[in-house]
């Protein structure tokens, strides 16, 4: 699987699954546009990348951003051959304590922000060009306090169907991937659960999923590497579930 050439875009790059994919592809020849938040965050991540990467601060929930990651790449790089909508938040929520706040700070970067996202992305690819989506094993199933995290990544496994209907006169493929429970660090949430919830949950995980173990970063990294590439050409509209077996058996 080779990218060299090639020019990509990753939302939320900065930590976990976007940025272990931003290394895979940089090892395989791409240069890749990386975003996120924080910029202190984001000035380590380019550090790690080396050359062949561009940081870009930019929240997938404003519009404004949007437009200025699109300006930048344009300007950078010219055009894209890959763009994974990566960025997303996890939160759980009981739906009678659920307000309209919360319901906007989850679909407003699950959902609106990779519709968006996609539609500026779009306006620099060509032919041949690949759109990633980060779904979650979530979208499959009804478990307890994911009402929001599981509807929102339900819309994003729905999207890389109906978004390869519309772009195929275009010639541009649109793929989801689904990971299953993944070590990084959103899993350690936002600081509300106690290291003892954090510890009683991944044991919890650990005995629940088939493999016996959290995924790792780049364990997606690698299947995000195969949709970019040409090697899945014959792959639309698709989920590739990366989980340890968690939703399947
Ligand atoms: N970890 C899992 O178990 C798991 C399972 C299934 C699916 N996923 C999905 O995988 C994706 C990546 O998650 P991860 O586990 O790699 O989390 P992570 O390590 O916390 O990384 C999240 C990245 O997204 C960025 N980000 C968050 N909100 C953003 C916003 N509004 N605008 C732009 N960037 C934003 C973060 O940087 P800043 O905070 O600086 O913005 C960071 O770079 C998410 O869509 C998540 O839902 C994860």
């Amino acid at each position: 699987m080779t990218l060299k050439g090639k020019t990509a875009l990753i939302t939320g790059g900065s930590s976990g699954i976007g940025l272990a994919s931003a290394q895979a592809f940089i090892a395989h020849g791409a240069r890749v546009a990386i975003t996120g938040r924080d910029a202190d965050r984001l000035a380590r991540a380019g550090a790690l990348l080396g050359p062949n990467a561009l940081t870009i601060q930019s929240d997938v929930r404003s519009m404004a951003d949007i437009e200025n990651m699109r300006e930048t790449v344009a300007r950078e790089f010219g055009h894209l051959d890959i763009f994974f909508a990566n960025a997303g938040a996890g939160f759980s929520n009981a739906i009678a304590t659920t307000d309209e706040a919360k319901y906007n700070a989850l679909m407003d970067v699950n959902f609106k922000g990779v519709y968006f996202s996609v539609q500026a992305a779009l306006t620099l690819m060509q032919p041949g060009a690949s759109i990633i989506l980060n779904s979650s094993w979530l979208n499959e199933v009804g478990t307890l306090g994911t009402s929001l995290l599981s509807a929102s990544k339900a819309a994003v496994r729905s999207l890389a169907r109906t978004l390869s209907a519309e772009l195929l006169p275009r010639k541009i493929r649109v793929n989801a991937i689904s990971p299953g429970a993944i070590d990084t660090p959103m899993r350690k949430g936002s600081g509300a659960s106690s290291p003892e919830k954090l510890k009683a949950s991944r044991e919890r995980l650990e005995a629940a999923i088939p493999l016996g173990r959290l995924g790792t970063a780049e364990e997606i990294a690698e299947a995000v590497l195969f949709l970019a590439s040409d090697s899945s050409r014959y792959m639309l509209g698709a989920e590739l579930v990366v989980d340890g077996g968690f939703a399947q058996i």
